[in-house]
């Protein structure tokens, strides 16, 4: 599979098999993020990988919702889903001089970096068959206690990782010429 195969038919997938992921492909998978590209190689990602059942509950019970009538999606993903990533990032090291003192106004970006390699992940699960969806919206502080992550570090977001149990039709994207312009912002 090619990469814009892979780009073009990855779906966010909610519903997933019992079906256990081999640890070959676990690894292939977290082998992926840790190719990913990071700012001055700082590499300051790293990943809990959660199996065990009332650890996987005890993620999901730390979800938000945008809307207080429906839960988030992601949280029946993570309970059902095999195995859930936590993708967590090294505090003040992407973005930031050894003395503390970050290159650029926009401070942090730990976020980008785990970002990037989170795509490399879901990409190459996807081109092995396997289902992931993004998930952000969660209480980071209770998801933090709940994996015993220490202070330097914190938690940005997961996947959880499985057979799909579901087929999901292409959500709709912006066409180029709404989100592309030429030289300067706004011109076509
Ligand atoms: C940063 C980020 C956070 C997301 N958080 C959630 C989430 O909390 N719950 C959820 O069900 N989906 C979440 N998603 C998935 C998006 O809703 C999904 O990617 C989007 O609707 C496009 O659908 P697609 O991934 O199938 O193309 C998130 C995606 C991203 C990139």
């Amino acid at each position: 599979m090619d990469v814009m195969q892979a780009i073009r038919g990855r779906r966010s997938i909610r519903k997933f098999k019992s079906t256990p992921v081999s640890p070959e492909d676990l690894n292939t998978v977290l082998e992926a993020a840790r190719q990913a590209p990071s700012w001055a190689n700082s590499q300051c990602w790293r990943f809990v990988v959660v199996t065990e059942q009332e650890m996987k509950n005890q993620l999901a019970r730390c979800f938000l919702s945008r809307d207080p009538t429906r839960e988030n999606r992601g949280a029946v993903a993570v309970r059902t889903a095999p195995v859930t990533i936590v993708a967590c990032a090294q505090k003040k090291k992407s973005g930031y001089s050894s003395a503390g003192t970050p290159f650029t106004v926009r401070g942090e970006w730990s976020m980008y970096d785990v970002g990037v390699a989170m795509q490399n992940l879901v990409l190459t699960a996807f081109a092995l068959g396997l289902g992931t969806v993004h998930i952000g919206l969660f209480d980071h502080k209770k998801v933090e206690e709940v994996l015993g992550v220490p202070e330097d570090i914190e938690v940005i977001a997961m996947t959880p990782l499985g057979y799909p149990d579901e087929a999901i039709e292409p959500r709709p994207r912006k066409e180029l010429k709404e989100i592309v312009f030429r030289n300067k912002y706004g011109q076509q």
